[in-house]
This record gives structure tokens, C-alpha cells and sequence, in this order.
């Protein structure tokens, strides 16, 4: 653990990244109804958002909704027939039906409940009842209106401006692209389980406490504890790394000392539980994951801006989405991704982790709302932040960028 003892050589990690500054961050963006509307115009309905994963829809005509409320729209995600990924404003062309209603499915077309008008799988209209009633009918013009889309890694991500000012690769950038580059998201996949909740909290206060993890010791001391971190080392950090555009990355080592339950001893013979599994040096990882090699690595978490963040350990990950609603309203997307289990034993170690995780959620939960209130009590105008909150920092940063532009 020698190194990690001296991460970084001994120097400050905001020591890496000078251009960030050490100032207090305003409260102010957190609590500001006026400071929301402008993330909302000048980042949300701006940049590419991760909505979701092709798993969710395999085959020719599958289709999943996503309600968007932060970018004033719903998007349908579909697979056409070539079998190419289309998205749409999940609108009727006639009169301004919401199109789809149901969350997923699978359909040849989409017909309106409203007068029956239906849609090809690549957005084209194709059937007006009573067409010949209309007055100024131009169907070639009538079709869905199409929403940017891409994948990278097998993440479905939309752009609702009409024309996005950067392709999906140019956002995420090459760094970013390469560290994750060579992970296997198809196998790690492969089963998900999620929760969803709306927290009467900002976007960027439920994001935060994501974004480090020196509480873990503390305020999950009655659930994963110190399996990170001990308490007496709480700055226990393999590597930071701040890619451009706002994305970063923090890995974190597993702490050899902690004693795991009986129960866990057994569930994690079978699989990864909570990120708590050690290096299986038998198989070879991408350069970016484990960057420094380290024998005790746990995880590592990527920040992927604005409002996505992957945990990911060898062969399994997690992944949070927070969606805006209000300046102090947020929809928690949390997701779960593992291997399919091939016997009971890791069944168990799936089942177990997942419920462990679970508990840790609740705990993270706990503050979010309470960390809201106190922030909108004009108490303070600032926070101040530790080395170790430098993704926040980060964020904050990148945040304050857009909004300028
Ligand atoms: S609004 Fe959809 S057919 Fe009329
Ligand atoms: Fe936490």
C-alpha cells in the first residue's frame, strides 16, 4: 500500500490541475431557480445525454421512451428495420399527441391515439385516415422529428439541439474514449438491475456526493464500512485524472485490512460485491481501468458530463443518472450491470451485492435532501473543498464554463 500512502508523489491532487484555482464554490448554482433555467438551455439542450444502453432494444422494431422534462421533451429510441438506432420527438406530427405512451416495446409502426395518423420505424409518415380532409398536407414534411443520437460503448446518447454544435466523439473526447476503450460493457452487461427516485435536491448536490468517496467510511460505516478506506486513512486514493470537457475519472483501491463478514467472505468467492472484488490478475485489463496497476484496486469511477457516472470494476459496474426536474428536484436513475450468473453460487453474490448496494444508496440518500435544505437556507454563500472533492471542483468548473459561452 506503499503508494498509496503518497498518491501523487505526496502533492496535493489540485496540485495536478492548477487551471481548477482552490477557491470556495458559490452555493449559489445549487439553490438558483434563474441559475438552473440557464443549465437547462445552455447544457442540457446542448450536449449529448446518456439515455439509456442498445441492450434495451436488440431487435428490428424494439423501442424504449425517455422522458426528458430538463430538455422540455419525450424521445423515442428505436431500432429500425436496417437495424440502425433512430431517435425521434416522441410527438405526432398532426395535432401534438404525445406518440408513444408505453415506456418499451415493440412495434412495426407507431400510430397516434389520438386520430390514428401512423409512422414508419424510420419516422416517415405513412398513414393518414381520412388524408384526403386536410388542407395543406405535405406528408413527405410530416414525419417524427428527428433527435441526434449516437453510441459509444453501447450507451445510447441524444442531442436535442437541432444541430449539435460537436459529434458525440468530439464531446466525450479522445482521452476519455481511449481510458474506457477495450472494457467489456456487452458481457458486463448483461443482466441490470435499477431503483429510481426524485430527491427534492439539485442535480449537482446529488451528483457530488458521487463524485468522491471519502465519505465512505463514515457515513457508510453500518453497511460497506471501510472497505475502501480505512477511517484513519480516509484520502486513500489510487490515481485522479481530469479529461477535457468536463469528464474525469477516480480510482480507488480496496483496503486489505477490512474484514469482511462470513457472509460476505462467501458471496464474494462467487463475484464482484459492491466493487469490493480484488484484482483477478488472470485476465487483462484496458490500459484506462486500474490505471496504475495496483494489486488492491477496487474501481474506478468515471464522470462522464454533465449528469452520468460509471463505476467500473472488473467485470461488473454501476452506473448513477441524475436528471433534473427543478433547481431542487432530481430523478436518481441508479443501475446495476452484471455478468448473466451461470450457477446459483453467483446468483447469491449477484443477489447479495445488489442488496448491499442497495443499503449503501439509502445511506447516500440520506444526506441529499438534508444537504439541499441547508444549502437554500442562505445560511452560507460558498463551500469549501477538500483535495479529494477535486471531480466536484471539476465539475463545478465545467458547469461555469458552459454557462459563459
Ligand atoms: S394528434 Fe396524432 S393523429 Fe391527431
Ligand atoms: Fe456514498
Amino acid at each position: 500500500m506503499e503508494n498509496i500512502a503518497q498518491p501523487n508523489g505526496g502533492r496535493p491532487w489540485h496540485a495536478r490541475y492548477p487551471e481548477l484555482g482552490t477557491e470556495p464554490v458559490p452555493i449559489d448554482g445549487y439553490v438558483s431557480p434563474d441559475y438552473f433555467e440557464r443549465e437547462r438551455t445552455q447544457i442540457f439542450r446542448r450536449v449529448w445525454l446518456n439515455i439509456g444502453r442498445v441492450e434495451q432494444i436488440p431487435a428490428p422494431g424494439d423501442y424504449f421512451v425517455k422522458d426528458l422534462p430538463v430538455c422540455n421533451t419525450s424521445v423515442i429510441v428505436v431500432r429500425d428495420r436496417d437495424g440502425e438506432v433512430r431517435a425521434f420527438h416522441n410527438m405526432c406530427m398532426h395535432r401534438g399527441n404525445q406518440l408513444v405512451w408505453d415506456p418499451k416495446g415493440n412495434c412495426n409502426r407507431f400510430t397516434c391515439k389520438f386520430h390514428a395518423w401512423t409512422y414508419g420505424l424510420d419516422g416517415s409518415l405513412r398513414g393518414v385516415p381520412e388524408e384526403d380532409g386536410y388542407s395543406n398536407l405535405d406528408k413527405a414534411a410530416r414525419g417524427m422529428r428527428p433527435v441526434a443520437v449516437g453510441i459509444w460503448e453501447g450507451f445510447v446518447f441524444i442531442n436535442t439541439d437541432p444541430q449539435p454544435r460537436q459529434t458525440l466523439e468530439e464531446f466525450l473526447g479522445e482521452e476519455l474514449r481511449d481510458a474506457v476503450s477495450g472494457y467489456d460493457f456487452d458481457t458486463a452487461s448483461a443482466s441490470c438491475f435499477s431503483w429510481e427516485t426524485e430527491l427534492n435536491a439539485n442535480w449537482k448536490t446529488c451528483k457530488d456526493a458521487f463524485h468522491e468517496a471519502f465519505h465512505v467510511a463514515i457515513l457508510h460505516h453500518r453497511s460497506i464500512g471501510e472497505v475502501f478506506a480505512p477511517r484513519s486513512n480516509l484520502a486513500c486514493v489510487l490515481d485522479f485524472k481530469l479529461f477535457e470537457r468536463g469528464h474525469g475519472r477516480i480510482s480507488l483501491p480496496a483496503n486489505p485490512e477490512w474484514k469482511p463478514k462470513p457472509v460476505e467472505v462467501l458471496a464474494r468467492r462467487f463475484g464482484a460485491v459492491v466493487l469490493q472484488k480484488n484484482v483477478d490478475s488472470s485476465t487483462e485489463l484496458p490500459a484506462g481501468i486500474n490505471p496504475t496497476r495496483h494489486p488492491n484496486w477496487a474501481f474506478d469511477g468515471y464522470a462522464v458530463f454533465p449528469n452520468h457516472i460509471m463505476y467500473l470494476s472488473q467485470g461488473s459496474y454501476l452506473s448513477h443518472t441524475f436528471w433534473p426536474l427543478a433547481h431542487d428536484r432530481t430523478r436518481w436513475e441508479i443501475r446495476s450491470y452484471q455478468p448473466r450468473a451461470t450457477n446459483l453460487a453467483q446468483r447469491f453474490a449477484q443477489e447479495y451485492g445488489r442488496v448491499t448496494f442497495r443499503d449503501t444508496l439509502l445511506e447516500d440518500g440520506s444526506t441529499l435532501e438534508r444537504t439541499q435544505a441547508m444549502l437554500g437556507s442562505g445560511a452560507s454563500a460558498d463551500m469549501v473543498l477538500h483535495d479529494q472533492e477535486l471531480l466536484i471542483r471539476q465539475s463545478h468548473m465545467a458547469v461555469e464554463s458552459y454557462l459563459r459561452d
